[in-house]
């Protein structure tokens, strides 16, 4: 008898327990932003938002992950709905965690985007595609920007009491938060900083132009990070701050992809590494070589210590956002031994005493 009804339980709590996802970027994205919401009387409309979505995953009482990516154009029109993106055997009813990363797309295998949009991702090398038009009576301004990035998000999700039957999450990317001026605490919606960068006159705004402008020209923008010195940069991390689950709930950044997470870095602690080579000693002579021009003998300070983020950081360099820096991509220029002897070589430097 008992166990019968262990198995009638198992079969009630399998029923239902599947998790679909959506990708949805609001009216926003899909209708416009009006020039009501503006702080300046600018309204928008978008004519392409591609955004490319990986490494999702979702746990619960029962996990389950998603594999390759995913390509949305979340300005076509889904009538408020958002796009599918798929259905998890994954059990969130009692709350749990999504989490996504949005990043220049790997193996596509999914999402509204048509192969050309996605072939434009892939050669460009970015995470999001935008394009569109600010109009403000009579002035008409068009973008078309590559926005290069790859950072990913955790995301909590409540429980839900009494729901029944299949979960339902929704990614939301606030497409509105591209055109906000401030970084930190309560920004507007503003266009008129990125209007004046056109500075060819042909009213159309490119990131070179708005890599051009100082943001410590502009009072109205404002954030407290140091690093960001363009309008470019600044863009660059507004896209950063887009992603969001069922709406408003806000989700936590998560440096290190999925594919770096799980890495020791292929250094033991005795610094020796799997072809038995003295791994410390060759990171450090590595690091002289291709690294001190840019850092100082004692290395970077890791922003974060979870494992693989200096493998990630040293494979790719720092050409997109958040970083947007000049630290050149070592993938191919280093073999992934040496990449992983420097990355066990930087761990010992901030360990020392
Ligand atoms: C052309 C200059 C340049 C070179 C060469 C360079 N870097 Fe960097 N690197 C930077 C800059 C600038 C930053 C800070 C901004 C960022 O995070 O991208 C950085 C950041 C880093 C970070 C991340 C630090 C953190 O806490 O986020 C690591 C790790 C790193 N570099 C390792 C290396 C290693 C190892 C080498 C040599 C193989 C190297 N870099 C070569 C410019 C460079």
């Amino acid at each position: 008898m008992r166990r019968i009804a262990a198995i009638v339980m198992s079969l009630a709590a399998g029923c239902g327990s599947t998790t679909e996802l959506s990708v949805f970027g609001e009216s926003f994205a899909e209708v416009g932003i009006a020039s009501s919401d503006m702080s300046d009387g600018w309204a928008i409309r978008f004519s392409e938002f591609v955004v490319a979505i990986g490494d999702v995953r979702v746990s619960g009482a029962t996990d389950a992950a998603l594999p390759g990516w995913s390509v949305f154009d979340i300005a076509a029109d889904s009538a408020g709905l958002g796009h599918p993106l798929d259905a998890l055997d994954a059990d969130l009813h009692d709350g749990g965690a999504v989490h996504y990363r949005i990043a220049r797309p790997d193996k596509v295998v999914g999402g509204n985007a048509t192969d050309a949009q996605v072939r434009a991702l892939r050669d460009a090398g970015v995470a999001i595609h935008v394009s569109g038009e600010a109009v403000r009576g009579m002035q008409r301004v068009t973008f078309d920007w590559d926005i290069p990035m790859d950072l990913a998000y955790d995301c909590d999700i409540d429980a839900v009491d009494g729901q029944t039957g299949a979960r339902s999450v929704e990614l939301t990317i606030h497409t509105d938060h591209l055109f906000a001026d401030d970084l930190d605490l309560e920004p507007q919606l503003a266009f008129d900083a990125l209007a004046a960068a056109d500075e060819d006159g042909d009213e159309h705004v490119t990131p070179l132009e708005l890599e051009a402008v100082p943001l410590a020209g502009l009072d109205a923008y404002l954030t407290s990070r140091q690093d960001i010195e363009t309008l470019w940069s600044f863009v660059g991390n507004l896209a950063t701050t887009m992603a969001h689950v069922d709406g408003e709930q806000s989700c936590t950044p998560r440096f290190v992809p999925d594919a770096y997470a799980d890495s020791t870095a292929g250094v033991d602690a005795a610094g020796v590494d799997a072809a038995g080579v003295d791994a410390l000693g060759a990171g450090a002579a590595l690091f002289e070589e291709h690294c001190v021009s840019c850092h100082e003998a004692g290395g970077p300070t890791l922003a974060t210590a979870s494992p693989g983020y200096a493998l990630f950081r040293i494979t790719r360099g720092g050409a997109f956002f958040p970083y947007g820096s000049e630290m050149p991509a070592f993938d191919g220029l280093l073999s992934g031994a040496e990449i992983a002897q420097l990355s066990g070589y930087l761990k010992t430097l901030q360990t020392a005493p």
